[in-house]
């Protein structure tokens, strides 16, 4: 039936035309949904980028959690190259999130100021989607949730993943069930706090990368976190240079300092121990 009605009346080689309710592409992608989510609080125009790129970021943090969820529950099952596959997927959707700094990188301080009022005390810093990254990162804080009272499917998935242990809690257990010295009070730490650097573990990968044929696939582990750490440093460092083209020393919309508050936030290390560990191997 389809194929009588193409365009060109050709034949059956032209897509089809003809479906009765919405498109199954439509059914699939929502992308009707998607491109009527765009409500700029501004007449300027360069306020349309600033929202989608936003929106963009929000997708590819959605889509680096489900990775960075499928890594931590491969670990726990010792499925290293599933976990592997999933963290490797995560360092292209990394670079792709990284790219998306490019419609925004050069904002100057008046064309920020275009739209910033009508931002009112809206910021990134209210982003649970980037807070579940950090606390997938080990980056805990139950502070962190306060933001998110009113709102409570967000406060739900917060607060689990508060509670759950991070994708380097996942990987310090896996090492230990490989017979690596991780001191026991790593392994039974309070998973809802920050994880803090430990001197055996900066040990433990000391040693994995002094000689890295003897725990190979533990080796290439050590590798693609060290990827993904430091692509999380690009983002956040990208950010901050962003940030202070646009707006300088001026306080946040969010009610931070601004840039000196994102220099403090961008200058600690994604799992501190594979950075220490390199001066000693
Ligand atoms: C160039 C435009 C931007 C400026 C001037 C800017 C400015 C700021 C400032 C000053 C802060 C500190 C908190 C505050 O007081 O508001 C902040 C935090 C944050 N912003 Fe942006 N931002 C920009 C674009 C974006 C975009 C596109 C995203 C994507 C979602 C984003 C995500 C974040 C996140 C996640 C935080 C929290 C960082 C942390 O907790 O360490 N920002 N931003």
């Amino acid at each position: 039936m389809s194929n009588t009605l193409d365009a060109s009346g050709a034949g059956s080689d032209t897509p089809n035309l003809d479906f009765a309710g919405t498109t199954p592409y439509e059914d699939y992608v929502q992308a009707d949904v998607l491109t009527h989510l765009q409500h700029p609080r501004s007449d300027d125009p360069g306020e349309m980028v600033f929202l989608v790129t936003t929106q963009v970021m929000e997708l590819w943090f959605t889509v680096i959690v489900h990775e960075w969820e499928t890594a931590a529950r491969a670990l726990r099952e010792d499925r290293v190259p599933v976990a592997m596959d999933a963290l490797k997927r995560s360092l292209r959707e990394l670079e792709a999130l990284n790219a998306s700094w490019r419609p925004l990188a050069q904002l100057t301080p008046a064309q920020f100021n275009s739209y910033r009022g009508a931002l009112g005390e809206g910021s990134g810093f209210q982003s649970a989607m980037y807070r579940r990254m950090e606390f997938l990162l080990g980056e805990k804080s139950a502070s962190m949730l306060v933001p998110h009272r009113g709102a409570p499917r967000v406060h739900a998935e917060l607060e689990k993943a508060l509670h759950e242990p991070s994708l380097y809690d996942e990987v310090l257990r896996l090492l230990a069930r490989r017979g690596l010295p991780v001191p026991q009070s790593v392994l039974d730490r309070d998973l809802s706090r920050r994880y803090e650097a430990s001197p055996e573990v900066e040990a433990v990968w000391t040693a994995l990368y002094g000689d890295p044929d003897a725990h190979p696939d533990l080796h290439r582990l050590g590798e693609a976190l060290t990827d993904v750490a430091e692509l999380v440093w690009r983002w956040r460092n990208d950010h901050l240079v962003a940030t202070r083209r646009a707006m300088g020393a001026k306080t946040g919309t969010g009610g931070s300092a601004g840039v000196s508050w994102l220099e403090k936030r961008a200058s600690k290390n994604v799992f501190p121990e594979l950075w220490t560990a390199r001066s000693h191997v």
